[in-house]
């Protein structure tokens, strides 16, 4: 007798080096600060699409582009995008997986993120810049979920590779990527201050 784990959800996850990390954080964190200064289309955009926070996902959402700050990020994200598309067995053109897109998120308190995946994208991830203690981690849903007509609730001690819903707690320097696919949603900030992040998007077409 056997049973399979078939169609997996693959989620990578990595600590960037701790050599001048706190340096590179502080800089991306003061970036991320002033483009909300900078931003009043983002901000305006904020208001009826992230309530509370600020994202430039609607305004600025090709930093790596415009900032030497988020093109390093995009540099040290790359690698790993790259070894991730290898672990999937992705057969690519020459050339693999570009950064279509990298925007800001800053979740006041109270601020949340509902539940989303990203479409006309390949992978997608986040790059933590501030995670305050009690910060809210990633929550990720099984894509399946929308089958599952007459499947029973699953008891208390289920390990994680059948759960429904995974939240990943997050830290100030981690990285996660996943397949554009699979939807997430960060769950309110209980936390009295900022939980910074940068979002991209990468794409093989
Ligand atoms: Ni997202």
């Amino acid at each position: 007798m056997s049973i399979a784990a078939l169609f997996a959800t693959p989620v990578y996850r990595v600590r960037l080096p701790s050599r001048g990390l706190t340096a590179f954080n502080a800089q991306l964190a003061r970036e991320c600060r002033q483009l909300r200064r900078d931003d009043p289309a983002g901000r305006r955009w904020s208001k009826s699409n992230y309530p509370g926070g600020y994202t430039s996902y609607g305004s600025a959402h090709k930093m790596h582009t415009v900032s030497p700050t988020f093109a390093l990020l995009q540099r040290r994200v790359a690698r790993h995008v790259a070894a991730f598309a290898e672990a999937l067995c992705f057969d690519l053109p020459e050339g693999g997986l570009e950064m279509t897109d990298c925007w800001v998120n800053i979740m006041r308190r109270r601020t949340s993120h509902g539940l989303h995946l990203h479409p006309a994208s390949t992978l997608s991830g986040t790059y933590y810049v501030e995670t305050p203690p009690g910060a809210p981690g990633l929550k990720l849903e099984d894509p399946r979920l929308d089958r599952m007509m007459a499947a029973p609730r699953l008891r208390q001690d289920a390990p994680a590779r059948l759960r429904r819903w995974i939240t990943l707690p997050v830290r100030a320097g981690e990285l996660v990527l996943f397949e554009s696919w699979l939807r997430h949603e960060v769950p309110p900030n209980p936390a009295p201050a900022d939980r910074i992040s940068i979002s991209f998007n990468f794409s093989w077409f």
